[in-house]
């Protein structure tokens, strides 16, 4: 009987590696901001708004992006370019089944992007409960910096280093502690 229950365990585990959990999808900004939003909260809204990140998929719509697609050899405008757009926005190789109807690529990295798919665990009980939000597709960083290197890289063609200090002092968004 122990066997079997380690042995049904073990599946679990395996199966859900191969086969995860994908059926969360991407609700956009707005549907996260009606409890992100307002002082007491953390400004989360105002902090993200305000950050280059909200922009970034607007940037390569600019002249300066297409040239330098250009010159790395793309044929394609930036905002088209997927070499471009997988720093840059979410969800732009994403199936539409997978993209709620209030979702906006022109949001660029959004929360989302960061936090990962919604849907599942935007409502308010599972929010509150940080261990099961995480079970429906919430994603925390332990290790902040790391993160952002997967982004900020010598990869990106505009790089100049990183300082994980003084760049998470620009968006940090925290919500206060009382
Ligand atoms: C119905 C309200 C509500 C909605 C909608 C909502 N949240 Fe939350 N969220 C909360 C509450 C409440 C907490 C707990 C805050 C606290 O620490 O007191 C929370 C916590 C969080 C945390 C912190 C988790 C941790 O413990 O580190 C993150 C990250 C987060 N939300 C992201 C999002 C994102 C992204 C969306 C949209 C996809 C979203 N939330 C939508 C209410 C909401
Ligand atoms: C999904 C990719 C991605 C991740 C992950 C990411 N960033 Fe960014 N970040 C960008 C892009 C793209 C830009 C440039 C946006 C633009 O200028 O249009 C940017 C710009 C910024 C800027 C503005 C740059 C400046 O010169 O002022 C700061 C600050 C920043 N990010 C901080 C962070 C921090 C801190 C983290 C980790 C917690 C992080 N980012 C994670 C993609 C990312
Ligand atoms: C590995 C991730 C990554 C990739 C791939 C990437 N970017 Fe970026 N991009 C960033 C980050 C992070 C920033 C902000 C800081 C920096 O310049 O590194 C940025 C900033 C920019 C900026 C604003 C720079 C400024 O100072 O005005 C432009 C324009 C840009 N990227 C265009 C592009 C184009 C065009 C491509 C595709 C050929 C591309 N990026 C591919 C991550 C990336
Ligand atoms: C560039 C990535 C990035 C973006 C974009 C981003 N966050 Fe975060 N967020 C983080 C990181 C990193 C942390 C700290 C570690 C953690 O708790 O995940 C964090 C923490 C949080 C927390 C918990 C704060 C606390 O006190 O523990 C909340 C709530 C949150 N984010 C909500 C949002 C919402 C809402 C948006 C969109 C308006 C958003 N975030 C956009 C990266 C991001």
């Amino acid at each position: 009987m122990r066997y079997l229950v380690l042995f049904l365990i073990a599946f679990l585990i395996i199966t859900s590696k191969i086969f995860p959990q994908n059926n969360f999808t991407y609700i956009g900004v707005d549907q996260c901001v009606m409890c992100h939003k307002t002082e007491k909260q953390g400004s989360q809204l105002s902090i993200w708004k305000n950050s280059k990140h909200s922009k970034a998929y607007e940037t390569l719509k600019t002249e300066k992006a297409n040239q330098i697609a250009k010159e790395k050899g793309f044929t394609t405008p930036a905002v088209e370019t997927s070499e471009c757009l997988k720093c840059h926005a979410t969800g732009y190789n994403l199936d539409k089944a997978m993209l709620g109807n209030k979702f906006k690529i022109e949001d660029g990295v959004q929360c989302e992007t960061c936090h990962g798919p919604g849907s599942a665990y935007k409502d308010m009980k599972i929010m509150k409960d940080r261990a099961l939000a995480i079970k429906n597709g919430l994603i925390v960083h332990e290790e902040k910096e790391k993160f952002c290197i997967d982004c900020h890289n010598a990869e990106s063609p505009t790089y100049t280093g990183f300082e994980f200090e003084e760049s998470w002092e620009k968006i940090k968004h925290y919500v206060p502690k009382n």
